[in-house]
């Protein structure tokens, strides 16, 4: 069992940033992915449609006998972990949300923290009410920010065009205050120096891929679930729908591209 793959589900090829971060931390770790690119993008869908294909997602990782699920994508955090978690059964969930939550409140002084991502999962507010059943008196300020996930896709992180929309988004005078900010989307990772440059390095920016893989690497410590030293690390990409252009952004999340393996979409519930 502890040689089994960790399996991770994005709406998308975004959730590599959590795979590119597991590999950093936990390099011994087999990964099987499933990027929903026949759905994607999930951020402006309803939460009932994200809950029947994440439903869906983890009856396939469960198939696949992977140890643990991570659900990459933000949005589906947000509105679908409750079935993922009954679906998964005794496979421990682990989400993007609690991770960066906890990150967050380590490390805001003030209290004031900020959070931007898709629009459900800004809408269905979960951040605010995670953050504020740990820390009440917490002041927290969430913006969605639709146009930063396609924006990367296109490539234009970290350009002048990137830095104009940033500020358009963030120049809101209930961003002025924050201490802390939390990316909530799987793309933001990459415009982290952005971002962190906009606000001066004067506020703490919470990368969740960063957050989640040490979740995951604590997990797997309690659980000694840990692969063991001598494996060789095996690791699967799979999409709902392959076309050239998902291939080629997985260059965009990825240092060295990955091929991508079509496994056409199945209803299961
Ligand atoms: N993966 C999504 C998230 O983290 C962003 C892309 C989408 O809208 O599907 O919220």
């Amino acid at each position: 069992m502890n040689n089994a793959p960790i399996g991770v589900f994005d709406s998308g090829i975004g959730g590599l940033t959590i795979v590119k971060a597991i590999q950093k931390y936990l390099p011994n770790e087999s990964i099987i992915y499933f990027g929903d690119t026949a759905h994607l993008p999930y951020g402006d869908k309803s939460p009932e449609l994200i809950q029947k294909y994440a439903a869906n997602i983890a009856y396939f990782l469960v198939q696949q006998k992977v140890k643990l699920i991570v659900i990459a994508c933000n949005t589906a955090s947000a509105v679908a972990l409750d079935i993922v978690q009954k679906i998964a059964g005794n496979i421990p969930v682990i989400n993007v949300i609690d991770p960066a939550v906890k990150m967050a409140l380590e490390n805001t002084l003030n209290y004031r923290i900020g959070i931007i991502g898709t629009k459900t999962t800004i809408q269905s507010r979960v951040y605010p009410i995670k953050i504020k059943q740990k820390r009440p008196k917490c002041y927290v300020t969430a913006k969605a920010t639709p146009l930063l996930a396609p924006m990367i896709e296109e490539g234009w992180a970290n350009s002048q065009i990137s830095d104009e929309i940033i500020e358009a988004y963030l120049s809101e005078t209930t961003f002025e205050t924050i201490d802390t900010l939390i990316l909530g989307c799987t793309h933001y990772p990459l415009i982290k120096e952005n971002i962190t440059k906009y606000f001066e390095s004067k506020v703490n920016v919470i990368d969740s891929a960063e957050a989640v893989s040490i979740e995951i690497k604590n997990l797997l410590d309690e659980k000694k679930l840990f692969s063991d030293q001598y494996n060789i690390p095996r690791h699967i990409f799979y999409v709902s729908d392959l076309t050239e252009s998902f291939q080629q952004t997985t260059q965009i999340f990825l240092d060295t591209p990955v091929q991508l393996q079509e496994r056409k979409w199945v209803e299961n519930i």
